[in-house]
């Protein structure tokens, strides 16, 4: 139903967990894709899981922390590709940090890579979709963007800045049909958060908090994409989607 034919999306953070999976699932749905994650991070299983939809699969090393490498990585990407219909802002870190242990290194990392680095993204990848009067900027927050989680004030300041720059980004953008919106999963088992997961007092307190008393799976999340990538969700903007279960209900 949602067919994404002859798009063609950038996905970042897209080696590994959550990324990787809405790589594969843009690509199943019938974009181009460029995968990117930090330099020296192997991207060859993403690359390799994308290969059967016979799209085109273009690899560039882009650490988001660094605005010049954004830039000039973006610009390498529109000549290979042409240009990019489709940006999703996926890379991102956590690193628990009771309050008085966060120190200012914890806290601009978490937002030059949360926050900054996906806002220069989306700053780079604008003109081109502005002169094509096309795009789709979905940014993945997390349901920390709308709860508060103990030991995660700095992650939870981060994905609560990108549902509210979603909101003014998407209002300026919808005069040239470009829409702006995250997603805010809940928990789901990647390298992010097994060591966490392992701990079977916070495993119970995830789980209760879920009413279905599940965690989420990563292509919950990329189904999601998906949609707010297609024509059809072309009514939906400055959205933050939750795909928690309803965590955040209650
Ligand atoms: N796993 C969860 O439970 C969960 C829940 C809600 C939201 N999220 C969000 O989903 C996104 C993906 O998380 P995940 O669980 O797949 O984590 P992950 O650690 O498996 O993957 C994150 C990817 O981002 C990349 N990355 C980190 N810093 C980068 C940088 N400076 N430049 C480029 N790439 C960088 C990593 O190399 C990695 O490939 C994150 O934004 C995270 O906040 C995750």
């Amino acid at each position: 139903m949602f067919s994404l034919d002859k798009r063609v999306a950038l996905v970042t953070g897209a080696a590994t967990g959550i990324g990787q999976i809405i790589a594969v699932h843009l690509c199943m749905a019938g974009t181009d894709i460029a995968i990117s994650d930090k330099p020296g991070v192997s991207m060859k299983l993403t690359e390799r899981l994308c290969r059967p939809y016979g799209r085109k699969v273009f690899k560039v090393e882009i650490d988001i922390r660094d605005i010049s490498q954004i830039r000039s990585c973006i610009k390498r990407i529109e000549k290979e590709m042409d240009h990019i219909d489709i940006l999703v802002n996926n890379a991102g870190i956590n690193k628990y940090a009771p309050i008085r242990d966060v120190t200012l290194k914890n806290w601009d990392n978490h937002f030059n890579t949360n926050v900054r680095g996906g806002f220069f993204c989306a700053q780079a990848v604008l003109g081109k979709m502005i002169e094509r009067q096309y795009g789709r900027i979905i940014f993945i927050s997390s349901q920390s963007g709308l709860i508060g989680i103990p030991g995660q004030a700095v992650y939870c300041g981060t994905k609560g800045a990108l549902v509210n720059m979603v909101r003014s980004m998407g209002v300026e953008c919808a005069k040239y049909n470009i829409t702006v919106n995250s997603i805010a999963p809940t928990f789901i088992e990647t390298n992010f958060t097994r060591k966490r997961l392992k701990n079977k007092e916070f495993l119970a307190f995830v789980k209760g908090k879920i009413p279905c008393g599940k965690l989420a799976e990563r292509e919950d999340v990329a189904n999601a994409v998906v949609y707010l990538a297609s024509e059809e969700a072309k009514m939906v903007n400055c959205h933050t989607l939750a795909v928690d279960g309803g965590w955040s209900a209650w």
